[in-house]
């Protein structure tokens, strides 16, 4: 662990209280609300040094530590993306933190676009596996033997089973797939979309990925919903913009949300 994530996990309890953190949060685009729900301390990322600027309209960047539902959650307000400095591991710091802080689960959710016509705008889908597309990687020139990260189960099997327990239970249409990244901040094209759809995705976005590879090398366990915002380029004639991206998230928000209290219900 880093030196500086240790002094940041410091003065983060010495904000927040000593008691640790069980599970973390990293909200995407349009899904911050649920941020400022949690009853604890909030922390702008402004305010601790080597944070993320999360400077893209939609996320709401401050670091919440506090109570959710009877547990102790760390949510991060905003993520930083690969397309923002050219760095794919500018999430190392705060998945860091959060295992600094006794975290061993990070759930993170994201706003993408569908592949598959029987989920819609509006629909969430777990992610079950990835695809990295952008053929990017936040370890890379991570000197240590840990960086050889196993990707196999890296969506944890048994969050993922409780995760459709609870939508089941709420009654809440939750699908399964997989999540292609792709770097940004462009949109894909209707090729690339057919061509990763031929390659098995279900789902694509510009986030997440990294974050799963890092929560894997720092011992997180890791779970991810993407909250669908339209049909990927040339699927449909539906608008693919950022303005929509952030009009639609709502929809899918409050699915979500419902999704991750019940699984903190049943901690
Ligand atoms: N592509 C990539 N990222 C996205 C999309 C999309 O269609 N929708 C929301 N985020």
């Amino acid at each position: 662990m880093s030196k500086n994530a240790k002094a940041l996990a410091a003065d983060i309890r010495a904000k927040a209280g000593d008691a640790p953190v069980q599970i973390g949060f990293i909200l995407g685009s349009g899904l911050g609300h649920i941020a400022n729900e949690v009853d604890g301390v909030a922390i702008p990322y402004s305010d601790l040094p080597g944070f993320p600027h999360a400077g893209v309209s939609g996320h709401n960047p401050k670091l919440v530590i506090g109570d959710l539902e009877g547990v102790r959650v760390a949510v991060f307000g905003g993520r930083a993306h690969y397309y923002e400095s050219g760095r794919g591991d500018a999430m190392r710091l705060p998945l860091e933190v959060l295992r600094e802080l006794g975290a061993d689960r990070v759930i993170a959710t994201n706003a993408a676009g569908s592949m598959q016509a029987n989920m819609p705008t509006g629909s969430i889908m777990c992610l079950s596996d990835h695809i990295n597309f952008s053929g990017l990687n936040p370890l890379i020139g991570e000197p240590t033997d840990a960086r050889f990260v196993p990707m196999k189960d890296a969506y944890d099997p048994a969050i993922r089973t409780a995760l459709h327990a609870v939508a089941d239970a709420a009654e809440v249409d939750m699908a399964d797939g997989v999540y292609a990244w792709y770097s940004g901040p462009s949109f894909e094209t209707p090729a690339e979309i057919r061509a990763i759809k031929m390659l098995g995705a279900d789902a694509v976005g510009m986030s997440t990925v990294p974050e799963v590879i890092l929560a894997r090398f720092l011992g997180i366990r890791a779970a991810a919903i993407s909250t669908i915002t339209n049909m990927a380029a040339g699927m449909s004639d539906e608008a693919i913009s950022h303005e929509h991206t952030k009009a639609m998230a709502p929809i899918g928000a409050a699915k979500l949300e419902k999704v991750l209290r019940g699984y903190l219900r049943g901690f």
